[in-house]
């Protein structure tokens, strides 16, 4: 599968904190999702960590400043940093940090750092004490200025035995930074996307409420295909226990009301909005106040109708033509594609991603989903079965096109 990292050139640069055998399972995993890592390590790193480590993980040479001085030295200190699409520093030691800052190329990393002029990703790592020092704070601001994204530090454990900020992030995290650095400039950068996730829980009680099957994976998978086309994302979400995409701005919600709240509230601003989440279509008229007893019988729970979000979005969008592009979705028991273009039609929206949830391997909670487009235009896709992230990316390409329709 053709993932952001594919065919990327990726510096990882490793200095000299403990967190260096992160930095192994950070090569790894990049590798693992196909970009070409080459690694430069500082002699502080080499004395946690070999060469070999990272080797033996990218299935490409990694440097060393003796490579500075090798034969091939004279180039090596440029075409490093020159043929990168990002450099990565993780972790980055204070000393190196304050290196960057100021300029300073006295190793193959400090050298190819200033040689590049692609993104550059920093992970800072460090004993508490040092990272909260002005000079590294200072430091961080003016790379931070020049644009580098500086990922973490977490809280936690130090090696000092103390506690507090120093902590490299954990790789999986840090890929998240890398995907948010490779997706600036893209075909969505300078846009916001609002994207909805999730299912809605409406109260019956203040312990039982009228739920969905909505895993969330659909919608998070769209925030993340966004992210990798350089947007800002707002991600509104459900309940849903999953990661928040790093670089979106996520706004949890519990009820219809809620959702309906904070997409209304988000809206003025935004390019695009994604309707994923499978919104409660009835909530319980009078929640009660306390947990209903099984010793008083079998309550009658009344229902009403919950606000239609996309309905009031086509209202707003009348008066204001923003968002630009509004997708829905449909997840039907029946009758798919007629439903689904009903919708298309009373919900005045772009496109609408319609799903069989009868379909053991598509819709709710698995990871795989086989959607049809149908396009307000009359176009349709129909997609096979495939990820739930491919299908993601599938139709940020569309919302891409349509955007393009906008403009022209
Ligand atoms: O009409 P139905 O609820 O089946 O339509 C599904 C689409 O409408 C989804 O995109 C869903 O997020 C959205 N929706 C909504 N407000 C509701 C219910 C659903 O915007 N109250």
């Amino acid at each position: 599968m053709n993932t952001p990292f594919s065919g990327k050139k990726i510096l990882l640069g490793v200095t000299g904190s403990i967190a260096c055998y992160k930095a192994a399972d950070l090569a790894s995993k990049l590798a693992q999702a196909g970009a070409l890592v080459d690694v430069v390590l500082t002699e502080a790193a080499t004395h946690f960590v070999s060469p070999l480590t990272f080797q033996s993980v990218t299935g490409r040479r990694a440097y060393v400043d003796a490579d500075l001085w090798g034969s091939e030295g004279h180039v090596q200190h440029i075409a490093l940093g020159h043929s990168a699409n990002l450099l990565v520093i993780a972790p980055a030691s204070a000393n190196t940090l304050a290196k960057l800052a100021h300029g300073i190329a006295d190793n193959l990393l400090t050298v190819s750092v200033l040689a590049a002029s692609c993104p550059l990703v920093l992970a800072p790592a460090m004993d508490g004490g040092m990272y909260n020092h002005p000079a590294t704070q200072a430091n961080l601001a003016l790379l931070e200025q020049r644009g580098a994204l500086i990922a973490g530090p977490g809280e936690g454990h130090l090696a000092s035995g103390l506690t507090g900020k120093g902590r490299m992030l954990e790789p999986a995290e840090l890929m998240g930074y890398i995907r948010l650095a490779l997706g600036r400039g893209g075909a969505l950068s300078g846009r916001r996307v609002l994207v909805t996730a999730g299912g809605t829980q409406e109260p019956i009680d203040p312990v039982r409420a009228i739920t969905n099957r909505s895993s969330g994976k659909q919608g998070f998978a769209l925030a993340q295909a966004a992210l990798d086309l350089g947007a800002q994302v707002t991600l509104v979400a459900g309940p849903a226990d999953l990661p928040t995409p790093v670089g979106a701005q996520r706004v949890d919600v519990r009820t219809a009301a809620e959702m309906h709240q904070a997409v209304l509230a988000a809206l003025p601003d935004c390019d695009v909005l994604l309707m994923a989440a499978a919104v409660a279509d009835f909530r319980p008229t009078a929640p009660a106040e306390n947990k209903i007893k099984k010793e008083t019988g079998i309550p009658t729970i009344q229902l009403e109708k919950t606000p239609d979000i996309l309905r009031d979005v086509a209202q707003v969008r009348q008066s204001t033509a923003r968002p630009h592009v509004v997708v829905g979705f449909a997840a039907e028991s029946e009758a798919l594609l007629d439903n689904a273009e009903r919708k298309l039609h009373e919900k005045r929206l772009d496109m609408i991603a319609a799903n069989d949830i009868r379909a053991a391997d598509a819709g709710f909670g698995v990871d795989t989903n086989r959607v049809i487009l149908l396009h307000a235009s009359g176009k349709v896709d129909n997609l096979p079965l495939i990820s739930k992230a491919e299908v993601a990316a599938f139709i940020l390409q569309r919302v891409v096109e349509l955007l393009a329709g906008v403009a022209g």
